[in-house]
């Protein structure tokens, strides 16, 4: 028979790796404690138009990316591309800012976007990321970019750019896109056809744009840092003073336009310096008009969101990850029937005092049970036949170092312990 495969940019995280993700996300919950930032859970799929008015109707994301479909009720819904928009539907919902000025949340969750699988890029992936809601001050900017640099830092990573930018707001943005617009005009004809077809509708794309003939057109073109009114160039240049005060290093690149049409003001990336064409590790920015676009109060907010598998392929390619597979402390081998009912009590009161064990299922040779004890990473193997059970004296046996020692059924679970606090601790 057929057998049926997974579906093409989605992965199965197997038990070798599967520790490296729990590594990942303990980090991740651990700095964001220390940043006071909460976690929320959002559901996997909105309501399909919470996408297309939050991200932009004419963004990559939304016009060729979403997985969308119908329900049985006919009711169009959408696999979450990204988490800003549902977290801040449910801020909204749940009157999140009614119970307090600043809320901080955070997010790990997978995303999914129906785009060209590549190293890198996935169609089911996974984000971590952080929102910090109600605060119009760069200091809040800035307290999003330390978050994600500390996380990267817990994990040992170093070789990483900011790129920034500001991409104006309502009050200068459209201004300059007409400036944009003007200089774009006569060189149409030389960018490639989506930029010519987005040069009505959001000029400002050009600059993300990786065709030579556009990068070269727009050298020279008008750039949005030059065209900010005073507010959002007084904030822009706090957030640089502030990086600056914290020694955070990062490099202005006028062309970081991001593709997600919400943001105001500050844009960021972070960009790997080990991975390929796919080397955005993370990216956020400010979006104050992004609340009130999806039916809330006016309420200026900004947050990151940052992918794993990305950080995950860099942390491999650094050799930054150790062995985080979970190891067994003791396996049961066990010779008989009568041993083998004594493994498997003896396996319970050995978990219900917090050592993790395990036991032949399989009715195996000795040979085989003490290769499965190796197969499970087991720290020691407890060896048992009827004889033991008669005398209660049973063998330990250190499966690191290749010793064993005899220990008394009476007080296995002080026994077993000892050991391992004096072996593995
Ligand atoms: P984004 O730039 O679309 O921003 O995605 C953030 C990160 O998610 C990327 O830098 C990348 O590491 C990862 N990522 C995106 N697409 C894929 C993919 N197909 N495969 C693997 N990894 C991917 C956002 O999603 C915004 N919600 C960020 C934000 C939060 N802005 C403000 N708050």
């Amino acid at each position: 028979m057929e057998t049926i495969q997974k579906i093409k940019g989605t992965h199965d995280i197997l038990p070798d790796t599967s520790g490296d993700w729990r590594l990942l996300e303990k980090t991740i919950h651990r700095i964001m404690q220390r940043y006071g930032f909460q976690e929320i859970r959002t559901p996997i799929f909105e309501a399909t138009n919470l996408f297309a008015r939050g991200i932009g109707q004419l963004t990559d994301i939304v016009s060729k990316e979403m997985y969308t479909f119908e329900d049985r009720g006919k009711k169009s819904l959408t696999l979450k591309p990204e988490g800003t928009a549902p977290v801040i539907r449910a801020f909204i919902e749940n009157s999140l800012g009614e119970k307090r000025p600043i809320n901080k949340l955070y997010y790990i969750s997978p995303m999914f976007r129906q785009e060209n699988p590549q190293a890198g890029r996935f169609r089911q992936f996974h984000q971590f990321g952080a929102e910090l809601i109600g605060s119009p001050e760069p200091f809040a900017d800035v307290e999003t970019i330390l978050n994600v640099l500390d996380i990267y830092k817990s994990l040992g990573l170093s070789s990483f750019t900011i790129k920034l930018n500001s991409v104006g707001d309502e009050n200068c943005r459209e201004q300059y896109k007409n400036a944009l617009r003007d200089y774009l005009r006569p060189r149409l004809s030389k960018l490639c056809k989506t930029c010519q077809e987005r040069f009505e509708s959001n000029p400002m794309r050009v600059f993300d744009c990786k065709e030579a003939g556009c990068i070269a057109e727009t050298e020279a073109a008008p750039r949005m840092l030059d065209h900010l009114d005073q507010a959002s160039a007084d904030h822009f240049e706090k957030v640089c003073a502030l990086l600056d005060q914290h020694q955070v290093a990062y490099e202005l690149d006028y062309r970081l336009v991001r593709g997600l049409d919400y943001y105001t003001r500050t844009a960021y990336e972070v960009v790997s310096n080990a991975l390929g064409s796919q080397n955005a590790l993370g990216g956020g920015g400010r979006y104050d008009l992004l609340t009130q676009e999806l039916g809330g109060k006016p309420t200026p907010a900004v947050g990151y969101a940052a992918g794993i598998e990305r950080l995950l392929m860099v942390l491999r390619e650094e050799k930054l990850l150790t062995d985080n597979s979970l190891s067994l402390d003791v396996f049961i081998a066990s010779i008989g029937e009568k041993a083998q009912e004594w493994a498997s009590k003896t396996a319970r009161l050995l978990r219900d005092n917090e050592i993790s064990a395990d036991m032949d299922l399989l009715g195996r040779s000795l040979k085989a049970q003490m290769k499965e004890a190796n197969r499970s990473n087991a720290k020691f193997a407890l060896i048992v036949g009827e004889q033991e059970l008669e005398s209660g004296q049973l063998t330990l046996r250190n499966l690191q170092q290749s010793e064993q020692t005899e220990v008394n059924s009476a007080d296995l679970v002080g026994a077993i312990r000892k050991h391992l606090d004096a072996k593995f601790k």
